[in-house]
């Protein structure tokens, strides 16, 4: 598996030191209200199974999946709800917690969603940010890290569903995605 990793670019301390960043923010600005916390399956679960560990208000938890139609290292811009949460939002705080924004599309379709839900508040949280490669204008409060144009895996992050065991993010190598044409 590590064999496949083109460099290691967020070693497990950095990881943790992030969290712990993101966390301090969201329980300064939540002042303890309640937090409705939605994870984005499947590549959020390890980074939000840290996160909530260190929020010190009321937290529940629920889980929305979606996918993208397309290539398989990129969106197309079709979202596909798979799997919806399971209560009622109207009236609460709702933070989304995402692995990483890409175009922006799936974090803005969830946004919009919930909105139109009446939540009191819905925040967006992602973990990792490729800012040169939004489509859609999203506002991410609480953004853990910019990285460049790379395809990553690990802590949660997949290609065809494998590498998301890496207790670190990585590169992934071109050549696993890509074929070697003579
Ligand atoms: P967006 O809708 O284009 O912002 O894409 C967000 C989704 O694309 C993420 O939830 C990931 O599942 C996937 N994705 C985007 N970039 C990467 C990457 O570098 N590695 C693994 N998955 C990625
Ligand atoms: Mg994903």
């Amino acid at each position: 598996m590590h064999k496949d990793v083109e460099k290691i670019l967020i070693n497990e301390t950095e990881l943790q030191e992030i969290v712990q960043n993101i966390a301090e923010k969201i329980n300064s600005d939540l002042n303890g209200e309640p937090l409705l916390v939605v994870i984005i399956l499947k590549g959020s679960t390890p980074f939000a199974m840290d996160l909530i560990k260190k929020l010190t208000m009321p937290v529940e938890i629920d889980f929305m999946q979606v996918s993208s139609y397309g290539k398989s290292t990129a969106s197309s811009g079709f979202i596909n709800l798979k799997k919806d949460i399971e209560q009622d939002i109207t009236g609460k705080n709702v933070l989304i917690v995402e692995d990483i924004i890409d175009s922006g599309n799936t974090l803005n379709k969830i946004k919009k969603l919930f909105e139109h839900r009446q939540a009191k508040s819905v925040k967006i949280c992602a973990l990792l940010d490729k800012p040169s490669r939004r489509v859609v204008d999203v506002d991410v409060d609480y953004s853990g890290t910019e990285i460049p144009d790379e395809f990553v895996i690990g802590y949660g992050l997949d290609y065809a569903e494998q590498y998301r065991n890496l207790p670190y993010v990585g590169v992934l190598k071109k050549s696993v995605y890509e074929k070697v044409v003579d």
